[in-house]
């Protein structure tokens, strides 16, 4: 397979932590940056979180951009009640050295975007609303992305509302700009995530891994695990964000049915939901691939080996 490039745009977040771990160790990937949004926290937190995690791999190098530090439109919501007040409770990290850089993501998304052949995956696992933006400020980036592929939203419940996933209800106008790009899009949401469930033996076999990468990953488990049991009574942390990274490193990883998605953008009870017209039932032509299954001992097994290429002290094997 060829050596894919992507630009990786997430929130972190404890989930976004292990994603970027997967994303910075896979030479399968070639990842040009990676743009960080407000959304589990607010975007000091992100992006210091961002930084921390790739100079605790010694992935300094991997620059890291700062964008919107709220949504288009809506006001801001965070995730404090999963990820802390730091939005990566937990790990404790020596100081801090690597900084973001000065260009705004936004920006960074726009000159990336149409500088390039026209390869690129965007991989979002937080709210939209760097990707919206870059959109909006340079359509022509559009033509210039391989596919979306993101971590939001499902076709069944919500874990906000009712209706609504976090990353989609946090900027909803952002992601119907996406989801209405005309561009190829993936849908990684709850419906296949709430399946890769870190139960305490995953977390146990990942620690046999004795690295940098599976330390950060036992105690960035260590509170995650235990939020998630708290607030939604998982007996492991659902994993939503890694998944969308180890379906570029496996295609088969997970099944996808292609669906018309619209978001639901009316401030109803819904505000935020993707209505997944799963059937067909509309007539209308499909605007995404929806992630319907998933394979969850090949999920761990991509986790696993993703830990497994770095060294114990931070540099890679
Ligand atoms: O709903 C789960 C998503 O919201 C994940 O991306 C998590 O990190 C939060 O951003
Ligand atoms: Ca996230």
């Amino acid at each position: 397979m060829a050596v894919q490039k992507i630009l990786y745009d997430c929130d972190p977040g404890h989930d976004d932590a292990v994603a970027l771990m997967l994303a910075a160790g896979s030479p399968e990937l070639e990842l040009l940056g990676v743009t960080i949004v407000a959304g589990n926290q607010t975007l000091d937190n992100t992006g210091r979180n961002a930084c921390h995690v790739l100079q605790w791999l010694g992935r300094e190098e991997i620059p890291v951009y700062t964008g919107c530090e709220r949504p288009m439109v809506r006001d801001r919501v965070t995730a404090g009640d999963i990820h802390g007040e730091t939005g990566l409770d937990g790990p404790v990290f020596p100081p801090l050295r690597k900084r973001p850089e000065p260009e705004h993501a936004v920006r960074f998304l726009v000159r990336t975007l149409m500088s390039s052949q026209g390869d690129v995956t965007v991989v979002t696992s937080g709210p939209m609303t760097n990707l919206a933006m870059a959109l909006r400020m340079e359509p022509a980036a559009a033509e210039k992305i391989r596919r979306i592929v993101l971590m939001g939203g499902s076709y069944t419940n919500g874990n906000v509302t009712p209706a609504a996933e976090f990353n989609i209800l946090a900027d909803p106008e952002a992601a119907h700009v996406c989801f209405t790009a005309g561009r190829p899009v993936t849908m990684i949401g709850l419906d296949v995530t709430r399946k890769v469930l870190c139960y305490p033996e995953i977390v146990e076999r990942m620690a046999r891994a004795d690295t940098c990468a599976s330390r950060l990953f036992v105690d960035l488990m260590g509170h995650f695990c235990r939020t998630q049991k708290e607030v939604f009574g998982w007996e492991g942390g659902p994993l939503h964000d890694p998944v969308t990274i180890a379906s570029l490193l496996d295609p088969a990883l997970v099944v996808t049915k292609p669906m018309n998605v619209r978001i639901d953008l009316s401030h109803g009870e819904s505000y935020g939901r993707t209505n997944c017209d799963a059937f067909g039932y509309l007539g209308l032509p499909a605007t995404a691939d929806v992630a319907v299954d998933i394979d969850v001992p090949r999920f761990w097994d991509i986790i696993e080996t993703g830990l497994r290429r770095y060294s114990e002290t931070g540099k890679q094997a």
